[in-house]
């Protein structure tokens, strides 16, 4: 089983796939590591080749043999309060909230991985908004991975992860438990945020309302997807946002064509205007 290999013709149907159900284009050379990360999957369902776990795959009606292969394909590297220059528009953002009357305030973290990414939303917005005021704040939380979004609603995290929250911040919304030597979040700071399983290429966005999200935060993610798709997703978001909404995507991502309707405000932030 340990030299099960993937064929060209195997791997031209896992990249269909993936492609039309998670948006990611592999290129060519990618097939190693597609290879890698089947072979576990395959060997642990007792299968004989990757064919096997293709029809295996898409006759699974259940869907959780996708979210098993989503979770083998796609990258889930996050950490807290990653991208610092963000952050600190953020904070000139929330100085300026402050100044207004109290309101709701919805932001969507949409491939939130393990969590770290919307609670530091919380822990930011908590700290500089809510604490004060009266602000109504939710956030919702998505990612197409079950596995991620499991251990995101744990709120439990490894000391090594946490190496990136002020020590401030750690002492007031963590707990640690000495016996696993890791850190649990405040349930209060939990309750800002809702979890769900939401795939940003073949979900339905009839489910959200129009203009419903002040801020989005889809970063490190639309760099997997083609043009097509990074395009139609950015359309989305901008119908979603509420007027001069702002949506943030990673460093390394850049709305260059598809700025229509927005205007950069720097740090891979974006105006709705
Ligand atoms: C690199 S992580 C980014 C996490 C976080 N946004 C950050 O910047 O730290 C990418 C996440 O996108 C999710 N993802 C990949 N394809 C997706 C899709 N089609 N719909 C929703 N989430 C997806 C993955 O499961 C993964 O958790």
């Amino acid at each position: 089983m340990s030299n099960l290999v993937l064929s060209q013709k195997e791997f031209t149907l896992f990249q269909h796939y993936i492609y039309e159900h998670l948006g990611i284009n592999l290129g060519a050379q990618k097939i190693y590591l597609v290879q890698a990360r089947l072979a576990k999957r395959v060997k642990q369902l007792g299968l004989g080749s990757f064919k096997e776990y293709y029809d295996r795959l898409t006759t699974d009606t259940s869907g959780e043999e996708f979210a098993y292969l989503s979770s083998l394909i796609s990258t889930n590297v996050t950490s807290f309060f990653r991208e610092a220059k963000q952050w600190d528009f953020l904070k000139a953002y929330s100085a300026a909230l402050t100044e207004h009357p109290a309101k709701k305030l919805r932001i969507w973290s949409a491939a939130c991985s393990s969590g770290e990414e919307p609670y530091s939303l919380a822990m930011f917005l908590d700290t500089h908004l809510a604490q004060n005021s009266a602000w109504d704040i939710k956030i919702l939380a998505t990612d197409v991975s079950p596995r991620v979004l499991k251990a995101a609603q744990t709120g439990t995290y490894a000391q090594k992860a946490c190496a990136g929250i002020d020590p401030s911040l750690l002492q007031r919304y963590f707990t640690y438990e000495a016996q696993t030597h890791s850190f649990r979040i405040d349930e209060r700071l939990k309750s800002m945020i809702t979890f769900r399983e939401y795939n940003l290429v073949t979900g339905n966005y009839a489910l959200f309302k129009e203009g419903m999200f002040d801020i989005i935060f889809c970063r490190n993610v639309m760099i997997y997807f083609d043009k097509p798709t990074q395009e139609q997703l950015v359309k989305k978001f901008h119908t979603l946002l509420s007027k001069e909404g702002y949506l943030f995507i990673g460093s390394s991502e850049a709305l260059t064509d598809m700025k229509q309707g927005f205007k950069s405000k720097g740090a891979s932030i974006y105006q709705k205007v």
